[in-house]
Order: structure tokens, then C-alpha cells, then sequence
């Protein structure tokens, strides 16, 4: 298939990209590089280029012959959402909506998108199914559940196929160690605990130690980025008009901050400095997907099960990236 990947330069747009390409799909993608890296990507295939350029989109989309898109272009940090929704609304469902007129305009019908476990909010139990209530608490979640129902209104009106992906934490890096996490203001624990460690970033905050979990941190549902990856590609193999998938991704299991930081301390053979701090607002106390689903659906598996694992890739990528990509 001729795939367009938006965001594709990010973080998890880059692994789906060269999970894509090891599946011999033609491939392009299509990121601003506000946060994307293009030593990510294959630059042959890269277009530099914003959401809001439609003329450039329409252009493109004239002169190739695209199958599907994966939509991954967004903004991701809850707290700047909070504190900047214009931001976020502007980018993640105004500039979405007008790729998605595009997709119309040139008859393709065939979308994954980058959705999250934010759309849940504070569940009422774990682990997730999808059929719980969605009542996102801030703006970052209900931008991803505006366009996971504006997906689904177009597919039921110009008989779409797509997938809504709603990811829970994505983590680790390529096992071959070609590509790893490298976010500019960097919010996600994993890497937080390994820079730490290496000296490269402040001391860990730990927010929040009275939670009612064993050992009072919050619990997340860690999923490895090329588990993620495989999702996207088997979603997008299974989708044809009339499809409508919402579909969680994680491992299904839960792993506390401190056992994040005594992994990492395992595995690199290094201490995490640690401070404790107070709860954020809207953290929940437990995050865990139930991907039943995913696996039933696409016959999806995640091959990492195992918090370890998914952190020896991560540890191999940091430390042999000191600097992220500005280190090649
Ligand atoms: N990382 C996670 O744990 C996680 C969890 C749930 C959902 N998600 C979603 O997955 C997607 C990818 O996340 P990520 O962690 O890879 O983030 P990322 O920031 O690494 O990737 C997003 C990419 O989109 C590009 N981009 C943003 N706005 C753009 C625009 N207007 N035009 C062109 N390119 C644009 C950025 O430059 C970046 O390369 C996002 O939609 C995010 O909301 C991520």
C-alpha cells in the first residue's frame, strides 16, 4: 500500500515507518519536525511540511496515489494542553479535521489514528475496556475523542474504514538501537528515570507517594514502541469501508513509579536520584488497558511483556544517544 504518515518524523511515527517499510509498504511521511527528528526517517521520504499547509497536502495527494493514512501529527503534553488549549485545538482537531476534508476530497478512505488512554479520564475501574465512559479531563484528551467521533460520523456517512488507536504509555526504543525516544521537553517517566541517571537531566520528581497503590505511586500500563508499531500496521492491513475499530493498546499490565525506577536501576547498573513531590492534579491513581480486543481483532500480541525488556531497549538507545539524535 502507498501510505502517508503524518508525524511520521516523532516518536512513535518513526518505529510505525520502519515497521511499515520492513512490511513492504511505500511509504511517506509528512511532519513539520517541530518535535519530529528527520535522522528518524528515511529522508528520501520525508516532507517537511505543517497540517495547516492544505495546498501542500492537496498537492501531494494530487501527484501520489495514497492508499491510507496514519495520523500521528499532534501535540502531546497533557500539562501544556491545560495551560495552552488554543494550541492544542488548533493543531490536534482544526488542522485534523482539514486533512480529513482532504482524504475526502481525494476519495481516501482508509485512516489509523493516534488516539490515547487520555479520552478515558479517571476510569471507574481497571483494567480499560473500550466500552467505558470517555470523559477526558483535559484539553489533550477531549482533542483526540473530538476526532475519534468526527472519524467516526465520516466513516459512517462516506463509508470510511478506520481505526482509533488509543495508546497507553509508549516506551522504549528499537531493538536494534537505530531509533529511540528523543522528545524536546521531555515529560514521560521512563526516560525522565534513565537521563537522571546519567546525569543528563534534575533528579526524578515523584508525584505523588499516598496513592491507594502497594507502594502508594501511581500505576501505568507501560506498552513497547514497536508493539505499537505492529498495532498500527496490522490495523491498517485489516481496515477496508465500513470498519470502525477503537481498539486500546497496552500490555495489560501495570507497573508503579517506583518499580519503573528500581527497573531502570537494574537494568543500567546506575542510581535514579529521586525527589518526592506532590500529586499533579488529574494524575489517577492506575492506568491499565484491558487489549483484549486489539489481540481478538487484529490478532495482535505484544511481544514485550516483561517492564525490563521494554527498558534494556530504552537504556541501550539513551545511552549510546546521550543526546538523543543531535548525538549522530
Ligand atoms: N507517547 C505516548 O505515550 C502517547 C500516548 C498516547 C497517544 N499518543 C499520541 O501519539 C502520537 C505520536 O506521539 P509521539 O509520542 O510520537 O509524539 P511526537 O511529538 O514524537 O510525534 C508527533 C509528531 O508530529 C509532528 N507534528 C505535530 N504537529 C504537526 C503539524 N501540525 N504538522 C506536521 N507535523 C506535526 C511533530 O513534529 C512530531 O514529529 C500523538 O498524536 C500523540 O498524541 C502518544
Amino acid at each position: 500500500m502507498q501510505v502517508l504518515v503524518t508525524g511520521g518524523a516523532g516518536y512513535i511515527g518513526s518505529h510505525t515507518v520502519k515497521a511499515l517499510r520492513a512490511k513492504g509498504h511505500d511509504v511517506w511521511i509528512y511532519d513539520n519536525l517541530v518535535y519530529g527528528h528527520k535522522q528518524a526517517v528515511p529522508q528520501d521520504r520525508l516532507l517537511v511540511g505543517n497540517l495547516a499547509e492544505i495546498d501542500r497536502l492537496d498537492h501531494f495527494f494530487v501527484t501520489h496515489s495514497i492508499d491510507a493514512v496514519i495520523h500521528f501529527a499532534a501535540y502531546a503534553s497533557v500539562g501544556e494542553s491545560v495551560h495552552n488549549p488554543s494550541k492544542y485545538y488548533l493543531n490536534n482537531v482544526h488542522d485534523t479535521l482539514g486533512l480529513l476534508e482532504l482524504l475526502r476530497k481525494h476519495h481516501i478512505h482508509r485512516v489509523v489514528f493516534s488516539s490515547s488512554c487520555a479520552v478515558y479520564g479517571i476510569p471507574p475501574k481497571t483494567p480499560i475496556t473500550e466500552d467505558m465512559p470517555k470523559n477526558p479531563i483535559n484539553p489533550y484528551g477531549r482533542t483526540k475523542l473530538m476526532i475519534e467521533q468526527a472519524l467516526d460520523d465520516y466513516a459512517q456517512a462516506y463509508e470510511w474504514g478506520y481505526a482509533s488507536l488509543r495508546y497507553f504509555n509508549a516506551a522504549g526504543a528499537s531493538r536494534d538501537g537505530e531509533i529511540g525516544e528523543d522528545h524536546r521537553n521531555e515529560g514521560h517517566l521512563i526516560p525522565l528515570a534513565i537521563l537522571a541517571a546519567m546525569g543528563q537531566k534534575p533528579p526524578l520528581q515523584i508525584f505523588g507517594t499516598d496513592y491507594p497503590t502497594p507502594d502508594g505511586t501511581c500505576i501505568r500500563d507501560y506498552i513497547h514502541v514497536e508493539d505499537l508499531a505492529l498495532a498500527h500496521v496490522m490495523a491498517l492491513e485489516k481496515i477496508e469501508a465500513g470498519t470502525h475499530l477503537n481498539l486500546n493498546l497496552g500490555m495489560g499490565k501495570g507497573y508503579s513509579v517506583r518499580e519503573v525506577i528500581t527497573t531502570v536501576e537494574a537494568v543500567s547498573g546506575r542510581q535514579v536520584p529521586c525527589v518526592e513531590a506532590a500529586r499533579r492534579i488529574g494524575d489517577p491513581a492506575e492506568l491499565v488497558a484491558d487489549p483484549t480486543q486489539a489481540m481478538q481483532i487484529l490478532g495482535w500480541q505484544p511481544r514485550y511483556t516483561d517492564l525490563a525488556e521494554i527498558i534494556q531497549t530504552a537504556w541501550k538507545w539513551h545511552s549510546t544517544h546521550p543526546h538523543g539524535f543531535a548525538s549522530q
